[in-house]
């Protein structure tokens, strides 16, 4: 099924989505957690659909990411590759997976790809974790960096509030996005920083650099697809734009079907056999 504004119906690689940068085309970017969203997701013409721990909130009712562990995050994984025929398939490597020891962060990075078939891995972090991107790369596999506010650190940062507004720590974000890409990364999320820092960071590195509230000039954006969607209510922060309105289209139409079982209305004559 070829999505509504896609040329090119091939399966994404990281090499086309270096392409895209080149040539200027934006890189559409969603997250999915499971196969029938992926199949959604991937028809509708997205690029890359990224398996995001943001299926911690999403799907299972977390206040942050921290709890998902690797089982969770493969079972996830895997049910969206099984939907995805054109996208580039990234997933994140949960909390506490490549944080402590580089070797263990690469042979669970290579147990997901086994495990899921996805193209590509997320690691959030700089300089700080280059050791483990670097052994990771080394076993041949993709990854994409995540800068900014990076959600597996919100009990450091203490809250969700725009990152890298002061200077230090604007110029410690544009020296891990050049670590990143000079290691090798093939794309890097910013989420959440000043648009101005976001469009320097997208000139000064040849990779695709996405953005989620990072402002219009990254080369693409990424938002969790429950929220574009308006799946939930609660979550309206500045840089969201709402697509469509499920929490209600859904709630309407699960109210007539309990509204059509209670009044005997369903199932009719038609409706059974
Ligand atoms: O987990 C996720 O959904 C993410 C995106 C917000 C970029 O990392």
């Amino acid at each position: 099924m070829a999505g509504y504004l896609v040329d090119d119906t091939r399966k994404v690689t990281t090499h086309r989505l270096f392409e895209m940068k080149q040539s200027g085309k934006k890189i559409a970017m969603l997250t999915s957690y499971d196969y029938t969203m992926a199949q959604i997701v991937d028809g509708a013409g997205v690029d890359v659909i990224l398996v995001g721990d943001s299926a911690s909130n999403t799907m299972a009712g977390n206040l942050t990411t921290l709890p998902i562990t690797l089982d969770q995050m493969i079972y996830h994984a895997r049910s969206v590759v099984r939907g995805v025929k054109r996208a580039l398939v990234v997933c994140d490597m949960p909390f506490g997976t490549y944080q402590v020891d580089p070797q263990d962060a690469a042979r669970n990075a290579i147990r997901i790809m086994q495990e899921t078939g996805c193209d590509a891995l997320k690691l959030e972090g700089g300089v700080e974790i280059l050791p483990a991107i670097r052994l990771i790369l080394d076993a041949g596999i993709p990854v994409c960096g995540h800068l900014g506010l990076t959600p597996q650190s919100i009990n450091k940062f203490g809250t969700y509030a725009v990152r890298a507004k002061e200077a230090a720590e604007a110029d410690k974000l544009r020296s891990d996005a050049l670590a990143l890409a000079d290691a090798g990364c093939f794309a890097i999320v910013l989420e959440k920083i000043p648009a101005v820092l976001a469009a320097e960071v997208t000139s000064s590195v040849n990779i695709p650099i996405i953005g989620i509230g990072a402002g219009g000039a990254c080369d693409g954006q990424v938002l969790v697809v429950h929220d574009m969607l308006g799946m939930n209510k609660g979550f309206s922060p500045k840089f969201l734009r709402r697509y469509a309105n499920l929490f209600e289209v859904m709630t309407d139409a699960i109210g007539n079907y309990v509204g059509d079982v209670k009044s005997g209305d369903f199932p009719n004559a038609e409706e059974q056999y």
